[in-house]
């Protein structure tokens, strides 16, 4: 077999079988089949598709081209989430505990921040001593102990995923729904999990922009996933506003204690709900999302999700003052307010253009090596619906450095729209994939 082969036989529009799939990124991953090869492959997949079949070929050869966690030494079924990216989306801070406190493993490996979209694993460590960079073993062992323990991305899982992913990025093929959903099913299937709940979200702030593409994504997983043996559900949520009022790594920690305390926004605590409800059902644990529901509702007015959320963080290394008393958590130096400039209500809070001003306020990077301060961010005091009075705030900035504030200022200018007429509140929800029960 060889690597320009198979590119000549992608580009004139046949298929790949699953050993020439499995050859090409076995060959790249050894750095046999050089990175302008497989550049031109995946323009050819890009422009002729990838069928079902090759699909899942490319799924399989990324999960198996590093370690893959093999859970099957618990007698519970482990489960993991994982969100396609959204603005202020602090789900699996209170959605992973929360699932963990009715006895569900959690197994869950996470990103960092990643263009304007935040990242789990930056939320996490603005609290002091958090570790999420654990080996593999310890990983299982805090999985296996505590029911939940949530870890960095490593080089060991799909090490092929993250070469190809830099790839795709450096040569306009990032946006081909095949390749996404390979190159997301692939770390689900090697993380180990056995029931896998995907939050597919759409809107300005979310990587798929139309309703159609989400419902398209989802699907596909959710194929890729019946395919290869695991329980999988999607949902496709709402991204067209932030999430909750809070954006900026330690302002998520917060609001996110606040949630796990029953004392969060209502679109947060009732969307995590909503995922927890099908997570539950997906294992068997309940008979339907709606029972799951009520189920987590109890374990956060119980008391008992917020206090499996304290475990994970002490398992890992932090310091659990800095969730009893969170005024002690990382604060900027500067908070100023935005305004309304008219009347009327709040039609629209472009998620995108805040997830890029907190970016710019420094809470996001724009290379992977770029520190983050896990201070700053935006705090909104309105979402789209409410009716507004001149001169109002719509906001608060948090910054430590007043030329970050200037440019996030400039780019937050646009994001607030406010009409004279109302608009109808957008759903949270927008459908289930497959319908549930399936
Ligand atoms: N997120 C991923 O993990 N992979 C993609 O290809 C796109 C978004």
């Amino acid at each position: 077999m060889r690597g320009l082969d198979l590119i000549l036989k992608k580009r004139n529009g046949e298929s790949l079988s699953p050993d020439e799939i499995n050859f090409l990124v076995k060959q790249f991953n050894e750095g046999v089949i050089p990175d302008y090869q497989m550049a031109a492959l995946l323009m050819a997949v890009f422009f002729q598709g990838f069928s079902n079949k090759e699909t899942n070929a490319l799924t399989t050869a990324l999960a198996s081209s590093g370690e893959m966690l093999d859970f099957s030494f618990l007698s519970d079924i482990v489960v993991d989430k994982h969100s396609s990216g959204g603005v202020g989306d602090k789900v699996t801070l209170i959605l992973a505990p929360l699932v963990a406190a009715a006895g569900i493993p959690v197994a869950k490996l996470s990103g960092r921040s990643l263009d304007f979209t935040g990242g789990t694993i930056d939320k996490l460590e603005s609290i002091p001593g958090f570790n999420a960079n654990l080996s593999i073993d310890r990983f299982m062992e805090l999985v296996s102990e505590h029911g939940l323990a949530i870890m960095a991305q490593t080089d060991r899982i799909t090490p092929a995923e993250g070469k190809l992913y830099a790839l795709r990025d450096a040569t306009g093929t990032v946006d081909d729904i095949s390749l996404i959903a390979a190159s997301i099913m692939s770390k689900k299937i090697a993380a180990g999990a056995s029931a896998i709940l995907l939050d597919v979200k759409t809107g300005s702030g979310a990587f798929m922009q139309s309703k159609d593409e989400a419902f398209h994504l989802a699907e596909t997983m959710i194929r890729i996933g019946k395919d290869l043996g695991k329980r999988t559900v999607a949902l496709i949520t709402d991204m067209n506003q932030p999430l909750g009022f809070a954006v900026g790594n330690a302002l998520e920690v917060k609001e996110a204690v606040h949630v796990l305390q029953g004392e969060g926004p209502r679109d947060v605590e009732q969307l995590c709900l909503i995922l927890g409800g099908y997570l539950m059902a997906l294992t068997g644990k309940v008979r339907n999302a709606e029972e799951g529901q009520v189920q987590l509702s109890r374990l956060i007015n119980s008391g008992a999700a917020y206090e499996k959320f304290k475990q994970l963080v002490v398992a890992q290394g932090g310091d659990k003052a800095f969730l009893e008393d969170l005024s002690l958590l990382p604060k900027a130096s500067y908070i100023q307010e935005i305004h309304a400039g008219k009347d009327g209500y709040l039609v629209e809070i472009d998620a995108k253009r805040v997830g890029k001003a907190v970016s710019l306020l420094g809470a996001g990077r724009a290379s992977k090596e770029q520190q983050i301060d896990h201070a700053v961010g935006l705090v909104l005091n309105h979402k789209v619906g409410d009716s507004i009075i001149k001169g109002e705030t719509l906001a608060f900035i948090h910054s430590n450095n007043q030329e970050n504030f200037g440019t996030a200022l400039k780019e937050l200018s646009n994001a607030f729209s406010i009409k004279a007429e109302a608009v109808e509140i957008p759903p949270l929800v927008y459908g289930v994939v497959p319908p549930f029960p399936s």
